[in-house]
């Protein structure tokens, strides 16, 4: 057996497999797929579609497909493994058990730029359409307040409202917010239908022409653009400890969730494109409402930007959950420190990390531009799923007889494509996101060396992670 940071931790130890953990198994699949919808429909269509147009032009349609292909065989690949290692941590979680504690540790920095940096670009997503609609009221924001430090302001108050709330919600438990979020999402689904019931009597042939106006280079940088729009079926992931049947609902919530988004997206980036001029669109803070009010229905577009105001929280509130169980999964490992899986005895959340998240969050949030930080957060997201990718194929070769509740099909396929897509869009990032990605996961190396992988357990003599 291999020692230290190459070392990696057996199925059965990990997470909690006798409940000892404090955290509530109180999700059904229904609440699952809830999750999955509101944390994967929220700023890529309401807000990214704008800055996807400017680079795609009505190539947009394609971006999305590319987008959404490369994200289906990525929620294949984590299907498989989510109903084999049911547990809190998701792609951390999976790579310990294949490539060892260094590359798990690496996974698991990459997915605080997915989870806590997504959090804080929807923030920024919601503040353009609470900005949009109070401008519109008389209202004026001034500038400074509601852009960030990075984007010509001073502080994003809205964004930083916004991650504020939400923090505090899911502090008072899972349960409730589980609930708020099933609200939510019918909310949401009826502010994108009302978008597609009053744009598309105005698609006309010739917006889509000519169809790719900065070629198909233009269609894949949208494409790693609007991969932002797909994140958060993997969050469904993360709760595993806190679900009734794992094994079973896991993968439904994640391929289920995924099928849907990518239909509602299809049909809105059509619509989007097609009823005015792509160029209409694509320096809007809210696209969806102002092209709707652009046709002239000026109510309509109120009521979508209000869709937008009520639920992008929810999938502010999806990211958050998410970033907290990772951090609990890899405290619980030893890799931080323990205060970050103390679990609130009365509700049975880990109310002190989702506190110190959430403040993070704020800060971003309050500073940075969406543009900017849905970028580096998809860098993190896509090295995520080149792993599980590998680790699926790996775990097939290693441990080929383990019960495997769901088996993703042609596995070698699949996950080849995975990889290899995920491969592309990487490479199509800006450079300068592809550089605070190196600097990002240069600080997770000396923070592993410095502190984490000393204080691993899978130093210490063997000792079993959970009691028998
Ligand atoms: N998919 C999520 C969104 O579009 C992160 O906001």
């Amino acid at each position: 057996m291999a020692e230290g940071r190459w070392r990696v931790k057996a199925i059965e130890h990990l997470g909690d497999r006798n409940g000892e953990s404090g955290l509530k198994r109180s999700l059904g699949p229904i609440h699952l797929t809830l999750i999955g919808v509101g944390s994967i429909v929220g700023t890529g269509i309401f807000v990214l579609t704008g800055i996807g147009a400017e680079r795609a032009g009505p190539g947009l349609i394609l971006a999305f497909v590319i987008a959404g292909f490369v994200c289906a065989m990525a929620a294949l690949a984590f299907a498989e493994l989510a109903s084999m290692i049911p547990v809190a941590g998701s792609a951390y979680t999976y790579t310990y058990a294949t490539l060892g504690e260094l590359a798990a540790w690496i996974v698991g920095w990459c997915l605080i730029l997915e989870y806590a940096i997504a959090a804080s670009a929807v923030a920024v997503g919601w503040s353009g359409y609470v900005t949009g609609w109070m401008n519109g009221a008389g209202w004026q924001v001034p500038l400074v307040l509601s852009s960030g430090w990075f984007d010509g302001g001073i502080l994003n108050l809205p964004a930083m409202f916004i991650a504020c709330v939400v923090t505090l919600l899911l502090v008072v438990g899972t349960r409730e917010s589980a609930t708020v979020n099933a609200v939510l999402v019918v909310v949401k689904l009826a502010a994108l239908t009302l978008f597609v019931v009053f744009a598309a009597p105005h698609v006309e042939a010739r917006n889509y022409q000519p169809f790719l106006p900065y070629g198909y280079g233009g269609v894949v940088s949208a494409a790693s653009q609007i991969l932002f729009a797909y994140l958060g079926f993997d969050a469904i992931s993360t709760a595993g400890e806190e679900t009734r049947n794992p094994s079973r609902d896991l993968p439904l919530g994640i391929i289920g969730s995924l099928l849907v988004c990518t239909l509602i997206y299809m049909i809105v980036a059509a619509v989007s494109v097609g009823a005015l001029p792509f160029e209409t669109v694509m320096h809007s803070d809210e696209p969806l409402a102002f092209l709707v009010r652009a046709l002239g229905h000026g109510t309509a577009g109120d009521l979508i930007a209000a869709g937008a105001i009520i639920t992008l929280p929810t999938v502010i509130m999806v990211m958050i959950y998410g970033q907290t169980r990772i951090f609990f999964a890899m405290a619980r490992d030893g890799l931080l420190p323990p205060v970050f899986a103390r679990v609130h005895g009365k509700r049975g959340t880990p109310h002190v990390v989702t506190l110190a998240t959430g403040a993070v969050i704020t800060v971003m949030a309050g500073i940075f531009p969406i543009e900017d930080i849905t970028e580096l957060s998809n860098a993190g997201t896509l090295l995520a799923f080149i792993v599980v990718s590998m680790a699926v194929l790996i775990l097939r070769g290693t441990q080929p007889d383990r019960p495997r509740p769901f088996r993703c099909p042609a596995p070698l396929l699949v996950c080849g494509l995975a990889i290899l897509g995920c491969m592309v869009l990487f490479a199509s990032l800006a450079a300068t996101t592809l550089v605070r990605f190196g600097v990002w996961v240069v600080i997770g190396l000396v923070v592993y060396y410095v502190y984490s992988g000393r204080r691993s357990p899978m130093r210490k003599p063997p000792a079993p992670t959970v009691a028998p």
